[in-house]
């Protein structure tokens, strides 16, 4: 493999983070113990919400929460198909069925009008998706919940952070995950974090992680089959001491984003990302760029060959899940021509805390002499 000078993305780790894990190290407690606890007391007090239970991924963390909402096999649940497979796997894996709604072309967030139209009899949930760290249309996704009598799960796996009129997103729905991958805002290397303001629902996933066992304080009480989706002491020390420089990271990935607006917000080719948003606060995951309308898939996936040419790593963020192999023969209930349109056309850019002006510039430099190499219709 190519080894590449700009990478797509890259974890922070300050010598403070290093330190916070080794000390775990020296003592006997590396799972279930104070990193823990406090890792959720401080998540729960970031995000606005009385309870926080960590897990070993946002995945384990979505799948917990389907079930303790009260998903059922044949259940309905709606969500996005341009984000990551994760979202409509664990809808999967529970025996429920994912209902594909099309995002919005600006926000790329799933458009409460078709949402409301796809709710059915059968339909139990919405799994809303903050894309890219950018809020979803919170207020009008809650109203059509709250009318249709429908549970909520906020996918906040990339939006950590981010605010919908002057609230954390996470804290809006029955219950938000986040997510600590090492391409995240925050990486606990793999990990995750359920929120949430019902105990019932904390009660229940914490539960549900650590093999069901009961609260009775008996290692071996199982209420019910579970899992072992915990997060080690290490995990919850790295995200602790990652937390302490939430806000220094985010204004950080703002001011990238704001360095790429300013070289590309004017080039005709490719269409940006709204900077700001006049409802709340973006929490940049990641910086995506659609090129314009004469580009197609062909184009795109030469632009991204020719950018890793020249050491530069671009990703195609997202393919939609229902073109992935794993859906094939998947059949759609409403159109997606939105999704189908930006998942050809979208190219992530290099994003990361610790990217340069500079780098910014050469990424720049050299997406505009890809695009303008690559013959639309070619
Ligand atoms: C929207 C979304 N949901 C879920 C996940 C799954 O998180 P994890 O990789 O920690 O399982 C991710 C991770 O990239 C994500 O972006």
């Amino acid at each position: 493999m190519t080894t590449l000078r700009i990478p797509l993305s890259a974890p922070d780790i300050s010598e403070q983070d290093i330190a916070a894990v080794t000390a775990v190290l020296r003592t006997p407690q590396l799972s279930l113990g104070p990193q823990l606890a406090a890792f959720e007391t401080e998540f729960a007090a970031y995000i606005g919400t009385q309870h926080a239970v960590a897990v070993n991924s946002g995945t384990s963390g979505l799948q917990l929460c389907l079930r303790a909402i009260g998903v059922q096999p044949g259940d309905e649940v709606l969500v996005p198909s341009y984000t990551f497979i994760a979202a409509a796997n664990v809808i999967r894996h529970e025996r429920a069925l994912p209902v594909f709604v099309d995002v919005d072309a600006k926000t790329l967030n799933m458009q409460p009008e078709l949402a409301a139209a796809a709710v059915t009899k059968k339909t139990r949930a919405m799994m809303i998706v903050h894309t890219f760290g950018r809020p979803a249309a919170l207020d009008r996704l809650m109203a059509i919940a709250a009318d249709r009598r429908l549970r909520v799960i906020e996918d906040a796996c990339e939006a950590i952070g981010a605010d919908f009129k002057g609230r954390r997103v996470g804290s809006f729905g029955d219950a938000g995950i986040f997510a600590f991958y090492p391409n995240k805002q925050i990486t606990t290397g793999e990990g995750g974090m359920i929120v949430t303001n019902d105990l019932a629902i904390a009660r229940r996933v914490r539960s549900l992680r650590n093999q069901g066992r009961t609260d009775s304080g008996d290692w071996l009480d199982h209420a019910e089959p579970g899992f072992n989706y915990r997060l080690s002491e290490m995990n919850c020390a790295l995200g602790r001491s990652q937390l302490r420089r939430i806000e220094e990271i985010l204004e950080q990935r703002a001011q990238v984003a704001a360095w790429y607006d300013d070289y590309l917000r004017d080039e005709p080719q490719v269409i940006v990302p709204e900077l700001r948003i006049p409802d709340g606060r973006v929490s940049w995951f990641v910086y995506v760029v659609r090129l314009a309308d004469q580009f197609g898939r062909a184009e795109r996936d030469a632009v991204v060959q020719r950018m890793r040419a020249h050491g530069i790593a671009c990703g195609r963020y997202f393919p939609p899940i229902h073109q992935q192999p794993a859906y094939r023969g998947w059949a759609l209930r409403h159109p997606l021509p939105v999704t189908e349109s930006v998942g050809e056309r979208c190219v992530a850019l290099p994003f990361f805390n610790g990217l340069s002006q500079s780098q910014v510039h050469e990424v720049c430099a050299c997406l505009l002499e890809a695009l303008t190499m690559t013959a639309p219709g070619g």
